[in-house]
């Protein structure tokens, strides 16, 4: 992870937070919750949304470009809000930038060892995730004795993104890509995918309550919390208001209302050509 700067009036400066589209915004919730006082600066890469079936050299590219676009917003450190970013390369990332560069993957495999009892523990994601195997390394890395079972749910984004959840058609794509996850007696879940949080009511609907969901975005701001207080780097109350900044490459309208319902507070987006 790069090292952080220590420059005076470094402070003020907000939390880069990038993902392919909304999902990132399940994580700005929590470190908004934990944080209140710093302000961020996102960008939703709607225009070229999804990520999980593009190449991870595709996806790197498209991350590199989010990052040169942060680089003159004022931020302190990156959090790639995005799975599939984070499973595409996470280093070359924080080889490019001299900031901070959080993921996504370890934070929810710290929790998920947490919050399972039976060792017996199902990831679902992107294709793009769930074929680099990196939650099943990061999770074997810590424990050698766990029954793990992955499962590519692809049409899962896409149900979010155009505000399919509450249908139907989406209980059934569900139940198809849960059922058998059920079947093998794990109890705890990992929403490897920062847009599974906005249909974690449908998904615990199908799996059953015996089965704790892990989102990770709550252990995420944790540690954004401890690299900025390692670096004492939060933002002081007194000489700055929070400011939220969003900004996305398609159109600014669904991620607005998809936005705004999930962070209680209006949410405008502006587009950007990268
Ligand atoms: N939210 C993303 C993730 O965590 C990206 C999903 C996609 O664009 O396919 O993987």
């Amino acid at each position: 992870m790069g090292s952080l700067k220590q420059q005076a009036g470094e402070n003020h400066k907000a939390i880069g937070v990038i993902d392919s589209g909304v999902g990132g915004l399940t994580v700005v919730r929590e470190i908004s919750k934990r944080l209140p006082h710093e302000s961020i600066v996102y960008f939703g890469d709607t225009a070229r949304m999804p990520y999980g079936p593009r190449s991870y050299e595709e996806v790197r590219g498209f991350v590199f470009e989010m990052l040169d676009f942060l680089k003159h917003q004022e931020i302190k450190m990156v959090v790639v809000a995005c799975n599939s970013a984070t499973a595409a390369g996470l280093s070359y990332y924080q080889e490019s930038i001299d900031l901070p560069v959080l993921g996504v993957i370890e934070p929810g495999v710290r929790a998920a060892l947490a919050g399972s009892h039976n060792r017996r523990i199902g990831v679902i994601g992107t294709v793009g995730t769930i074929s680099s195997g990196e939650y099943e390394k990061a999770l074997r890395k810590k424990n050698g004795d766990l029954h793990i079972v992955s499962k590519a749910c692809p049409l899962f984004v896409l149900l979010v993104e155009n505000n399919l959840v509450a249908t139907p058609e989406a209980i059934k794509v569900a139940h198809e890509y849960l059922d058998p996850l059920v079947a093998e007696e794990i109890d705890a879940l990992i929403l490897g995918c920062t847009h599974y949080p906005l249909m974690s009511d449908l998904i615990q609907e199908v799996v059953g309550p015996a089965i704790k969901l892990i989102n990770s975005a709550k252990e995420i701001a944790a540690e954004v919390e401890e690299i900025l207080g390692g670096n004492a780097n939060f933002n002081p109350l007194s000489c700055n208001v929070p400011r939220f900044r969003f900004f996305v490459s398609g159109n600014p309208k669904p991620f607005e209302e998809v936005g705004s319902k999930l962070l209680k507070r209006e949410v405008k987006a502006y587009q950007v050509q990268l």
